[in-house]
């Protein structure tokens, strides 16, 4: 059978399916939208719900790793010791007329960006170079004056001076606002796992080197949000800090990396548009860090971090905390804070990397198809079930059948229109397989089975689609 794919999918035809078919909407969209915040839909928050699901089971389904789930709130002084009170901001510059806000950073990458579609790559380097050696906000500033750069969308170049942002929400513990019970929503959730060092060491009996691991909800008031769910102020991290002895950092480094980028591919992910990006400019407290990126419609954008952290956070948090984060090896008899390799991936940005990634049009027999190709292990409903006609008893078999694969996997009834529309609409929301019940069915109790991706049917008995469907999960 004759079929295309067409790949190359814009950002647009990815967020109108995804509101089309309840993967995503907007927040409080009835009252205008609240931006950079989504909602996931019916369909959404399965798919959501099976890639944090595949990420738990990668990550703590093993003995060296404990999974925990720490508040979202926590006290304000971890936030002092973790640098973000000092340093987590970003630089931003107004447009003087306009009044729009902009990171200074982005508006010297978008400049770098034009000079290189125009080929003018020498200027582009230069450019990007002293972006890369930029760090406060004067130096911005002085990038921006001296290349003239406009405003994006007005093309002005009246600009304020550049000013660092903290991205940290803040808000209040008890009824009053006063700044002895401001607290922040957590802008990353490793720090619940640096602070639990200790609880986790002694309950659990781990030794060095082993893994703490969580996933959970993250806040970053972002100056511009963009790109659907790529940056937004609310989004859901999965992280984990792998503790090791110093001096085996480099080792388990490298080892997290591949680890990590075995998981993308593992659950189906075109390996062409994945990459690892090293950092050019470290943290402060990094040693080595490695982007895995994505090629989004947009173009190349973060999934995960690697980062080698050495011992800068337990070290921090007990300076802060007077309380000493150390390892103690019995065998070796000795004493030492653990360094710290970390896998920070987000979940959100991988839902829409998924999404993104599994979309694709194609002609079958002179027909558009839209088609899902998740993995099975990701799909939001694993199997559809159809009784050819709503007569006969097909629609009792096919009734039973979908309650009964329902008790293993989420599954879907639907016994309106012609059958190869029913096909249609389960590739469009990525379900792998689709079950029909007809004539033959309640002759010899055999159902077909018809195939996302192949669109081949074949005929099995119906009490084998269970097993059949959990054998193609896994
Ligand atoms: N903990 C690293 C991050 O939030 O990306």
């Amino acid at each position: 059978m004759a079929t295309t794919s067409q790949t190359n999918v814009t950002l647009d035809t990815i967020v109108s399916l995804a509101k089309r078919r309840g993967f995503i909407f907007q927040s409080s969209e009835i009252y205008g939208g609240l931006n950079g915040c989504w909602d996931y839909g019916p369909l959404g928050v399965e798919l959501l719900r099976n890639i944090k699901e595949s990420w738990w089971r990668a990550m703590t389904y093993r003995d060296d790793i404990e999974g925990i789930d720490a508040a979202i709130l926590m006290h304000p002084r971890v936030w002092e010791a973790s640098g973000h009170v000092q340093s987590f901001s970003d630089p931003m510059i107004d447009n003087k007329i306009s009044k729009k806000r902009y990171r200074a950073d982005h508006l010297i990458e978008g400049e770098i960006e034009k000079l290189r579609k125009k080929g003018r790559t020498e200027q582009a380097d230069a450019l990007e170079a002293k972006l890369n050696a930029a760090s406060d906000p004067a130096e911005f500033y002085q990038i921006i004056i001296e290349h003239q750069i406009q405003d994006p969308e007005t093309g002005q170049a009246e600009w304020t001076e550049v000013r660092q942002f903290n991205l940290m929400f803040k808000t209040y513990i008890g009824p009053l606002e006063e700044s002895s019970s401001a607290v922040y929503l957590r802008p990353e959730t490793a720090q619940g796992i640096f602070v639990n060092f200790t609880n986790v060491l002694q309950s659990s009996r781990q030794k060095v080197p082993f893994g703490i691991a969580q996933i959970g909800k993250s806040f970053r008031n972002e100056i511009n949000t963009k790109n659907f769910l790529f940056r937004t102020r609310e989004f859901e991290q999965m992280e984990m800090q792998f503790f090791v002895k110093p001096g085996e950092d480099a080792k388990w480094y490298d080892y997290w990396r591949e680890q990590r980028w075995n998981w993308f591919r593992d659950l189906g992910m075109q390996m062409e548009r994945l990459r690892m990006k090293p950092h050019e400019k470290l943290a402060h407290y990094a040693r080595a860090a490695v982007d895995i990126e994505y090629q989004f419609p947009f173009g190349w954008g973060e999934l995960e971090g690697i980062h080698n952290r050495s011992d800068f956070d337990l070290g921090r948090h007990t300076e802060y905390s007077g309380k000493k984060l150390e390892y103690f090896d019995q065998v070796a008899n000795e004493r030492y804070t653990p360094f710290v390799i970390e896998t920070a991936v987000g979940a959100s940005r991988s839902t829409m990397a998924f999404l993104c990634d599994a979309y694709a049009e194609e002609e079958v027999k002179g027909e558009k198809r839209n088609v899902l190709r998740f993995h099975p292990k990701l799909a939001p409903y694993k199997v559809a079930v159809f009784p050819l006609v709503n007569k006969d008893g097909m629609p009792e078999f096919a009734t039973k059948l979908h309650g009964d694969l329902q008790r293993s996997f989420k599954a879907f009834y639907d016994d309106s229109g012609a059958v190869g529309r029913r096909y249609r609409r389960q590739d469009e929301i990525g379900t792998p397989f689709c079950v029909t019940i007809d004539g033959q069915t309640l002759e010899d109790g055999t159902v077909t089975v018809r195939d996302r991706d192949t669109m081949q049917q074949e005929r099995i008995p119906a009490e084998g689609v269970g097993g059949y469907v959990g054998q193609r999960i896994a």
